[in-house]
């Protein structure tokens, strides 16, 4: 007889005692009712004496019931493992990817997409409510894409002397070449990548011949315990319009007699790469960026356009990874801002001026912040293609440059924040409070940490209007959210740019 859910189950603990919490190796079976930030099903365990908690387990899509077992316990959870499912639920869905549940890149793979999108606005609104950020605003439906696959236009593939060696496959296979991805929680073991579902669909094949093309040459992987070796990251970028495709190959040294044939080779077998830049990074850290660069084939840069802008890219500028969604992104930052009036828009965190450059109007002005110079280099580049003649790019942390940056120019009429993950330096909030900026736009990949910055925003008179969520990365747990605020006015007078932000 099947145990019925939130009941508990003979496992290593012959009875589960009502004296004690729940702990490694007790199993349990349970409901899914929810996903939490990281992508984990979760579902909660009446356990007697001490009542409710949540249990999470990982790749279990909401509505499925399983059999689990204990793995760690927490100060508020339990994170569990599957050990077999009851039921999938009826909003399960068969994986595509050989390698799901192994490599970590597709979260919820098993949960089907229109799910997917369900679960990520209840995830945003969450996060905003317990922070009180959202007030009576309603977080808007998920715009999610209608075939989310093969969607990423770059994809970083890390090369290792350790294979990570599946269940039931021969352990000794496990020394040797791979080319794929970090495995979660083993960073010194790579998963060999033989498929994969989001990435553009030329990637594939190119990392299955550089692969092959290598272990033929006597090429060493990078050793990731010892930090030694020649190969060390294959990151691939295909510009979406312009289907031109862009190869950085990271190595540990310059070593021309052995990367030449090697790449030669590669292009050889793959004429859809038009251009190969080689990164030389000697130092033990693992970053797919390199200190030097040499140029093996082709131009070094690849184009694409987005929201009527042309985009040149080098190897290492920052651009949306998905397409087609950035230009959803685009056109929803461009409703935000609206047509009317905002003449001057100020782009901090701007990249190579994608959000900036599409909704300055022509007469408008435009001063973007940036901190990594070749993105500074693209996006002069790409105003200038536009014959944008207003536009400013200044090169530098926010922190330390806004003040100078905005000496003598116009108020702005409109400004844009999409800083990284981290969100904003604490000590930028207030210099961005004091432009005073009648509407400001905050694009986020991370709610928690958006949440926590307009908290302060609002401290400072901005009033959250619309909570806009977009879903650039299927099948993971991250979302990006556009945050409209507005400028109360009722609030009192900001604090001068300038000091504010040199505080
Ligand atoms: C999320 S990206 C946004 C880029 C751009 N808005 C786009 O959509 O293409 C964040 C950008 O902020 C830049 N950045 C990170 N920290 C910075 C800082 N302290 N000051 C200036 N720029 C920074 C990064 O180099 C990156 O280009």
């Amino acid at each position: 007889m099947q145990p019925s859910p939130q009941s508990f189950v003979l496992g290593p603990v012959e009875q589960p005692s009502v004296e004690r919490k729940p702990r490694k190796g007790d199993r349990i079976v349970i409901t899914i009712d929810r996903l939490d930030a990281k992508g984990q099903g979760v579902g909660s365990v009446d356990w007697p004496v001490f009542g409710k908690f949540p249990v999470a387990v990982r790749h279990a899509p909401p509505g499925s019931t399983l059999l689990v077992e204990v793995v760690r316990r927490r100060s508020n959870n339990v994170e569990a493992r599957r050990v077999e499912w009851l039921d999938k639920g009826p909003k399960f869905k068969e994986p595509m990817c050989q390698h799901y549940g192994t490599c970590g890149g597709c979260a919820f793979q098993n949960l089907q997409y229109e799910h997917q999108l369900v679960e990520l606005r209840r995830l945003v609104t969450d996060i905003l409510n317990n922070t009180q950020v959202l007030g009576d605003v309603e977080v808007e439906p998920v715009i999610g894409m209608a075939n989310p696959i093969g969607y990423r236009n770059k994809m970083d593939f890390t090369f290792g002397n350790r294979r990570w060696v599946n269940d039931g496959e021969d352990q000794s296979e496990g020394q040797g070449f791979a080319l794929g991805m970090h495995v979660p929680f083993r960073h010194d073991k790579v998963l060999d990548v033989k498929e994969c579902f989001i990435a553009f669909p030329e990637a594939q094949n190119v990392v299955n011949s550089a692969r092959e093309i290598a272990v033929e040459m006597g090429l060493e992987p990078w050793n990731l315990r010892e930090h030694a070796g020649l190969l060390r990251y294959l990151v691939l970028r295909k510009g979406y319009h312009s289907g031109e495709v862009l190869a950085y190959l990271i190595t540990s040294e310059e070593a021309a007699d052995r990367i030449g044939p090697f790449a030669a080779a590669l292009v050889e077998a793959h004429p859809e790469i038009t251009t190969l830049v080689q990164g030389i990074n000697p130092l033990p850290a693992g970053v797919a960026i390199g200190h030097e660069e040499r140029i093996l084939h082709g131009p070094g840069t690849i184009h694409e356009s987005m929201g009527g802008v042309k985009f040149e890219l080098s190897p290492r500028s920052f651009f949306q990874t998905n397409t087609q969604q950035a230009e959803r992104l685009v056109e929803v930052v461009r409703e935000e801002v609206g047509s009317d009036g905002h003449k001057v828009v100020y782009d901090l965190y701007c990249g190579t001026g994608l959000l900036g450059l599409a909704v300055t109007p022509e007469d408008g002005e435009l001063i973007g912040f940036e901190r990594e110079a070749s993105s500074v280099v693209d996006a002069r580049a790409n105003a200038a293609r536009l014959g944008m003649d207003h536009a400013t790019f200044v090169e530098g942390d926010v922190l330390e440059r806004l003040a100078a940056g905005i000496e003598g120019r116009a108020k702005p009429d409109v400004v844009i924040v999409d800083p990284p993950r981290v969100g904003l330096h604490p000590k930028v909030l207030p210099g961005i409070a004091a432009l005073a900026a009648p509407k400001l736009v905050y694009v986020s990949c991370s709610v928690k940490n958006a949440a926590r910055d307009i908290v302060e925003l609002k401290a400072r008179g901005y009033r959250l209007e619309r909570v806009r969520p977009l879903d650039l990365f299927p099948h993971t747990p991250h979302v990006e959210v556009v945050l409209t605020l507005s400028l109360d006015p009722s609030h009192g007078a900001p604090a001068d740019p300038e000091s504010a932000v040199s505080q």
